[in-house]
């Protein structure tokens, strides 16, 4: 079956993309035809995967599915959440993001933060939802290049390296995206396959 993700990030589609049954063909937005910036007004991951999932298959009328991610740090109330993309600004810039999470969290000793997925499934009129979480803490500076975002300041707990450090196999098994996805997959083999 074909299913499209609605994503024109190449970082994620390839993660998803190693996850899924080659029984299902994913397509991203790009291979659909659909170049728009989706907005996302939403005020939680959950409206913004909705609205984004909504969009594709109103407007192509295909089975589509979305997610929508926000890094959670408990000694900032949940911030910067759905806000996680432009933290610093619309330039969305990895390194500014992450430069402005450190400053925040200077001198702080809780720095328990966890990253969480939502993933919207629109299947044959019906829609789905699913959810994954990643427990981990903020370290004081970057370690590793290895990932997008805020990878290299987020260590999963129970291992020595950040994601930005960590193989992108482990960050695939473990991550918030990973185990929404690893849910996603389950259901669409239980299901459709
Ligand atoms: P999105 O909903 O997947 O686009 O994620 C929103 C923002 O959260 C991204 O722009 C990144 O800043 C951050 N983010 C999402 N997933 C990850 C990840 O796996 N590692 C690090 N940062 C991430």
């Amino acid at each position: 079956m074909k299913l499209v993700f609605a994503t024109h990030n190449p970082n994620k589609l390839k993660e998803v993309q190693q996850l899924f049954p080659e029984e299902i063909e994913l397509l991203s937005l790009d291979d659909i035809g659909c170049f728009d910036e989706i907005p996302e007004t939403g005020e939680t991951l959950e409206e913004n995967a909705k609205i984004k999932a909504d969009y594709v298959t109103q407007m192509y009328g295909l089975n589509c599915f979305s997610d929508d991610t926000g890094l959670l740090i408990d000694a900032l109330d949940g911030a910067p959440g759905v806000f996680s993309a432009r933290y610093a600004g619309e330039q969305k810039n990895a390194s500014d993001n992450m430069a402005k999470v450190l400053t925040e969290l200077q001198n702080k000793t809780l720095r328990d933060a966890h990253f969480k997925t939502v993933i919207h499934l629109n299947l044959e009129r019906h829609d789905y939802v699913f959810e994954g979480i990643v427990e981990g803490v903020i370290t004081q500076k970057q370690h590793g290049s290895r990932g997008f975002g805020y990878d290299p300041i987020f260590r999963p707990k129970g291992y020595d390296g950040t994601f930005g450090e960590l193989p992108p196999e482990t960050k695939n098994a473990i991550s918030h995206r990973g185990r929404a996805i690893q849910k996603l997959v389950s259901f669409l083999k239980n299901s459709t396959l």
